[in-house]
Parts: C-alpha cells; sequence; structure tokens
C-alpha cells in the first residue's frame, strides 16, 4: 500500500468507496443513488429518498406504505427523555439537547444486533420516527410547557410543523418543508457523515453513531452555518447595509457564513432549488426584506470571489425558508439533523458491509527521548 501524503483536513483524500452519493463540485451536480437531487426534489417526498438513501432502492408503494406506517406509529418519544429534558438547562442549545437524547435513545435498545435485518430496520425506524418529535420536545420543555404529541393522521414534514405549534401547516407550507429536508438529507464524505463513518466502523450501535454525527454538524464551519446566515441577514438589516459589512468582511478576509464549499466551486445545486422554494413561499406568504439582502449579498459576495470558487452553499437560502414559517433560529441545525439521518444510516449500512475500523495514521512531528523533568525544575 503507498503511503498518501498528508492532506490537511483530509482534502481530496478519499475515506470511503460508496454508493450512496456523488457530487461534481465543478459543475454543481449532486445525485443520490444515481439520481439527481432535481429530480427528487420535484417527483419525490422526504421518506420516500430516505428509503432509496438506505435501501439503495425505490420503494414501491407497498413499500413505502408500510415505511411510513412503521414511522408514522414510532414517532412518540420516550417518557425518560422527555423527563430527563426537563432536567436541560432552558438556555441549553437544541443541538446539545438533541445529541444527548439520541445517546440515550441507545440505553432503551441496547443489545446491538448488527447482523439482525430486523435490528437494523428497527434502528432505522426508531431513528427516523424519534428524532423529530425529540427535537420539537425540547423546543416546548425549554419553556416550561409540555412537548406536543406527534399525530399520526400526518405526513412527516407536517407531523414535524404541527409539533412545533399546534397548527396544521398549509399543504403548501408542509410540501417545501419536505423538500428542505430531501435536499438535507445526504451529501457524500461531509464532515458528520464521516463522524458517522468512524463512529460505525467499531461496530457500535446507531444511536451513539447519530449523536457523535449531531455533535459534529452543530459546528458553524458546517450544519450551524444556517443560523449564522440568519443572524447575519439580521445583523445587515438593510439592502443599503450589505456592502458596507461585506467591505469589512473582505478586508479581514473573514469567511462569510452561508458561502464556499469544500466540493462545489459553483453555486450549490441545492442553494439554487432552495431559493426556488423561497420565493414559491415568498409568493404564497409574501415577501420579506430579508430575501432581498441575500440577494445582494450573493451578487456582491459572487462578483468579488466568484473567481475563487466561493458561491453560495445549501446553507445559505436554507434558514430564509425555515425563518418564513416562523421555525425559531436555533432550529435551522436540528432540522438539517432531521435530515441527515437518513444519510447517516445509509452510510451506517454501508459501514457495516465495508467492515473495517478507520485508524489512520499521522505524521509526528514531535520530540523524543525527552527526560523527565523533576517539578522542581519546571
Ligand atoms: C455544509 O462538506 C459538505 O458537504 C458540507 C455540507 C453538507 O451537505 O454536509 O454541504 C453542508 O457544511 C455547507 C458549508 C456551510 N459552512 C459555511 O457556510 C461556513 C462558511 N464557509 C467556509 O467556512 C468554508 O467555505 C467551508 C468550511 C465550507 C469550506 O472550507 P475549505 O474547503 O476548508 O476552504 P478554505 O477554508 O480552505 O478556503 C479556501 C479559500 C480561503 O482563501 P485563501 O486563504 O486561500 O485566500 O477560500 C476562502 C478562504 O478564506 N473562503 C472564504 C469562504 N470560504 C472559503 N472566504 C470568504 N467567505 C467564505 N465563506
Amino acid at each position: 500500500m503507498t503511503a498518501c501524503e498528508y492532506q490537511i483536513g483530509l482534502e481530496g483524500i478519499p475515506a470511503a468507496q460508496s454508493r450512496i452519493s456523488y457530487v461534481d463540485g465543478k459543475i454543481g451536480r449532486l445525485e443520490y443513488r444515481g439520481v439527481p437531487i432535481e429530480q427528487l426534489a420535484e417527483h419525490g417526498s422526504f421518506l420516500e429518498t430516505a428509503y432509496l438513501l438506505i435501501w439503495g432502492k425505490f420503494p414501491t408503494a407497498d413499500d413505502l406504505s408500510a415505511f411510513q406506517y412503521e414511522i408514522t406509529h414510532h414517532r412518540r418519544a420516550k417518557y425518560r427523555i422527555r423527563d430527563m429534558m426537563k432536567c436541560f438547562p432552558e438556555s441549553g442549545h437544541p443541538m446539545d439537547a438533541l445529541q444527548a437524547s439520541a445517546a440515550a435513545l441507545g440505553l432503551f435498545y441496547s443489545k446491538r444486533a448488527l447482523d439482525d435485518p430486523t435490528y437494523i430496520r428497527r434502528a432505522v425506524v426508531r431513528l427516523l420516527a424519534k428524532i423529530p418529535t425529540m427535537v420539537a420536545a425540547f423546543e416546548h420543555i425549554r419553556k416550561g410547557n409540555d412537548p406536543i404529541q406527534p399525530r399520526d393522521d400526518l405526513s412527516y414534514a407536517a407531523n414535524f410543523l404541527y409539533m412545533l405549534n399546534e397548527q396544521e401547516p398549509d399543504p403548501i407550507q408542509a410540501h417545501i418543508f419536505d423538500t428542505c429536508l430531501t435536499l438535507h438529507a445526504e451529501h457524500t464524505m461531509n464532515a458528520s457523515t464521516f463522524s458517522a463513518r468512524v463512529t460505525a466502523s467499531t461496530l457500535t450501535d446507531p444511536y451513539a453513531i447519530v449523536a457523535s454525527a449531531v455533535g459534529t454538524l452543530g459546528g458553524p464551519l458546517h450544519g450551524g452555518a444556517n443560523e449564522e446566515v440568519i443572524e447575519m441577514l439580521e445583523q445587515i438589516g438593510s439592502v443599503e447595509n450589505v456592502r458596507p459589512f461585506l467591505e469589512e468582511k473582505f478586508a479581514t478576509k473573514s469567511k462569510i457564513m452561508g458561502f464556499g464549499h469544500r466540493v462545489y466551486k459553483v453555486k450549490d445545486p441545492r442553494a439554487k432549488i432552495l431559493q426556488k422554494l423561497v420565493e414559491e413561499l415568498f409568493g404564497e406568504l409574501g415577501s420579506d426584506k430579508y430575501y432581498e439582502i441575500a440577494l445582494e449579498l450573493e451578487k456582491i459576495v459572487t462578483d468579488k470571489l466568484g473567481d475563487k470558487g466561493i458561491h453560495p452553499n445549501v446553507d445559505f437560502y436554507s434558514g430564509l425558508v425555515y425563518k418564513r414559517l416562523g421555525i425559531p433560529t436555533d432550529l435551522f441545525t436540528p432540522i438539517f439533523a432531521i435530515a441527515r439521518v437518513a444519510g447517516w444510516l445509509a452510510h451506517w449500512r454501508e459501514q457495516l458491509e465495508a467492515n473495517r475500523i478507520y485508524r489512520p495514521t499521522q505524521i509526528y512531528i514531535g520530540e523524543h527521548n525527552q527526560p523527565y523533568l523533576p517539578i522542581a525544575e519546571r
């Protein structure tokens, strides 16, 4: 085996062979199991996409209704986990609450049976079903209220929105939210998926894997950027303020949230679709100034940095959809996690097939043969 040259951040280094998704960063192409994301966004649903990603094929009508039925009837959160959440500080970030709850879920299903297809299927169903409920539950518990129980008669996306505000969402808004979940479901070897694969490679349980991935996704350079983008747009406040804001960012060579990508060197195809969803939603609910500010930001940043491959990524427009749906800003990254559970579970199954623990090497740049130094001499 030839030794690879060290690349910081493992940039350009393949960490797995995979059939789950494909990205061409030069032309801005994303495929899930070979299907262009544009077609899944246009014609599919999130649960259908999750099935395709996890099991590697489109569900038949019977497969899909069985999958939906199982997930619908496993939505309720464990009472003890809800009680645990009551001990969390109200000021805690929902991503930390989600990471703790996902790990806690594993306490209820501690008997691992990774070679049993029934165990795998049940874990897939439980995580897809319960993660949204736990995100919504903490939202109410941290305000001192009782969580809203999931409804079995609502779709996956509609039920999540219902659990946030106890109102049945408008079907168009539920569909737009469902499409956002599809767009966020999977994205090759991003940082949180790499975390999931490393954790899965030790043959631990899927609940610990999701907890590991949630912890990684929360960082501002990864999934946490969608929350930062909205805070940036609110800080800018008007179209007139965009240019002075950016001039200061350019002068200090600061990273502008929602722009840039390790792989895409053109506009993220998901950002293009999300932008259309923003326009559709604003057509339905009326626009607000933040979209105009975003458009001005995109124009100036891509004029200045587009040649360097800095363009809007998935996080740039997603927050505008969620904000317009009335979702609190600090739930934007947990929503990213709700969707990405599908990708992490697909990679869990694929890692089980690879069956090799991740243990890379390093280039040691420290000292050798150092003497023990008595404390009196330090
Ligand atoms: C996601 O990997 C995935 O697939 C992730 C994701 C997924 O679906 O899982 O797509 C989701 O995480 C999207 C990214 C969300 N993060 C942000 O929006 C945060 C802002 N973006 C940057 O931090 C950055 O672009 C990264 C982290 C996304 C990518 O960083 P890289 O590949 O390590 O790039 P880099 O930091 O080496 O930058 C290369 C150059 C630098 O300039 P030079 O020092 O060479 O002159 O590009 C510049 C950077 O300064 N640059 C930016 C920039 N991003 C990179 N300059 C200004 N603003 C930015 N956002």
